[in-house]
């Protein structure tokens, strides 16, 4: 026969492993979002997604890698279906890289192994990421997020390279080819 109080105590016991195990998820929430920049994108940031071709920060020529006046890098990225443009793109290794991506049709997504790279990309929205590619060679971005017929053949290639071969020109741009 339990009394009351042997029930209190068995309740405040499991009140006290529920607190240690959602203060243990809150704890690998911070940890890894301040040790190994895992988070979500935290800002709201709004786009036309109808007229992404016509003006502004997505137009073409824009689209790929620059480096700014200040020396810092942005890879811009359309997510279409069923490509990224631009297919290749060029960063160098260890260097603060800005990714700023949307979609003009569906919602897709993008993904590179080893990295903090995991974004969904919504049409209306820009999703941007900070990273750093820490190992030189061609990385596979494959679209992570069923966007349609063609999903499976979705991705891009990251090219990281050593800071001696980054030789952007004039305009600070980076391009590269993806083989075939
Ligand atoms: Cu784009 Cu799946």
């Amino acid at each position: 026969m339990s009394t009351e109080q042997d029930i209190l105590k068995r309740e405040l016991s499991w009140g006290a492993g529920v607190a240690v195990a959602v203060g243990l998820l809150i704890g690998v929430v911070v940890v890894s979002s301040a040790t190994m920049v895992l988070h979500p994108p935290s800002s709201v940031e709004l786009i036309d997604p109808a007229r992404l071709h016509l003006e502004g920060e997505f137009t073409e020529q824009n689209l790929g890698t620059v480096q700014n006046p200040d020396g810092s890098i942005t890879t811009r990225l359309l997510a279409a279906q069923f490509a990224f443009v631009p297919r290749c793109i060029l960063v160098p290794v260890d260097t603060p890289v800005t990714l700023r991506v949307t979609s003009p049709d569906v919602i897709h997504g993008l993904i590179v192994a080893g990295t903090n790279v995991n974004t969904m990309v919504i049409p209306g929205y820009v999703s941007e990421l900070r990273t750093e590619f820490r190992s030189i060679g061609d990385h596979i971005m494959p679209c992570h997020e069923y966007c349609g017929l063609g999903h499976s053949e979705m991705w891009a290639m990251v090219r990281v390279v050593p800071k001696e071969s980054w030789t952007p020109d004039a305009e600070g741009r980076a391009r590269c080819e993806v083989p075939g």
